[in-house]
């Protein structure tokens, strides 16, 4: 889950309405035209059709990627609706298969064996002396969540600038090869920490989305578990280690025990 998987070949041919989509994995194409197709009703994603188990066509919208720049307060607030909207919906039994998440026990989020798959990615010399902490995080955020009331859903998975498009003053979702079914604040925290919302953005989005079960502590769990991410991308990719974000790290950690 926490591995980035490189989707070659994704767009064959851009023609003037209609874009070509393909992928060498066939399984996460015919994923990404069932998520899309039962998404169809929803004005905010393309519309897709005629998949034939190589090819699908996903209109071409005419606007453009989102940038920094349009995160206007109208903009944040629609992108909390949105995602306040898919997190809201009924999945079909028919769509499950796709969105299948090995990572969940009883349609419940698992804090601990998340944390443990994810330590084993990063090189060991970092995390030793943070994974006493890093574990002890988990088990909080794990029992705590024992008592709350939330729903595992669909979540888009990739909430980047690149896959936010603007076409006029409407947002739409592109790429949901890495969406799954999942705790509906990893989405949110995926979405501040890639899009670095200020705390003044985060807090209209979080007013406008409104799900009483998130708070600043899951926010930081997910948040802790991006920097991880991102660490343990930079060490499969053998590049070397920020030390910035071992930095970072430590002082997420500090933050959360501080509070
Ligand atoms: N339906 C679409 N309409 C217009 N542009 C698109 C559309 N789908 C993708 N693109 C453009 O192509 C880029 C790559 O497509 P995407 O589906 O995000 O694949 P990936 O990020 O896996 O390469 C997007 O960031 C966007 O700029
Ligand atoms: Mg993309």
């Amino acid at each position: 889950m926490f591995k980035d998987y490189p989707h070659k070949n994704k767009i064959l041919k851009n023609q003037p309405n209609t874009i070509i989509k393909s992928l060498a994995d066939k399984s996460v194409l015919e994923k990404e035209f069932y998520i899309l197709k039962f998404l169809e009703n929803l004005s905010f994603v393309p519309r897709v059709s005629n998949f034939d188990g190589k090819v699908f066509l996903e209109e071409k919208l005419s606007g453009r990627e989102m940038i920094k720049d349009d995160l206007s307060e109208d903009s944040i607030k629609e992108l909390a609706l949105i995602l306040r909207k898919i997190h809201l919906l009924d999945i079909l039994p028919s769509i499950k298969k796709y969105i299948y998440n090995d990572f969940l026990i009883d349609g419940k989020y698992q804090p601990v064996s998340i944390m443990r798959a994810i330590l084993k990615e990063v090189p060991p010399q970092i995390i030793d002396k943070h994974e006493d902490v890093l574990c002890e995080i988990a088990r909080n955020i794990e029992s705590k969540l024992k008592n709350k009331n939330y729903q595992v859903s669909l979540i888009h998975g990739d909430l980047s600038l690149h896959n936010i498009f603007f076409q006029k003053d409407d947002i739409f979702l592109i790429d949901w090869t890495d969406c799954r079914l999942d705790i509906s604040s990893c989405d949110v925290s995926q979405l501040f920490y890639l899009l670095d919302l200020s705390h003044v953005q985060q807090k209209i989005f979080l007013k406008h989305y409104d799900m009483d079960y998130i708070d600043d502590e899951i926010l930081i769990f997910h948040r802790l578990l991006l920097l991880l991410h991102d660490l343990a991308h930079s060490a499969i990719k053998g590049e070397m280690l920020d030390e910035d974000y071992i930095t970072k790290l430590s002082l997420e950690c500090k933050i959360f025990y501080e509070r």
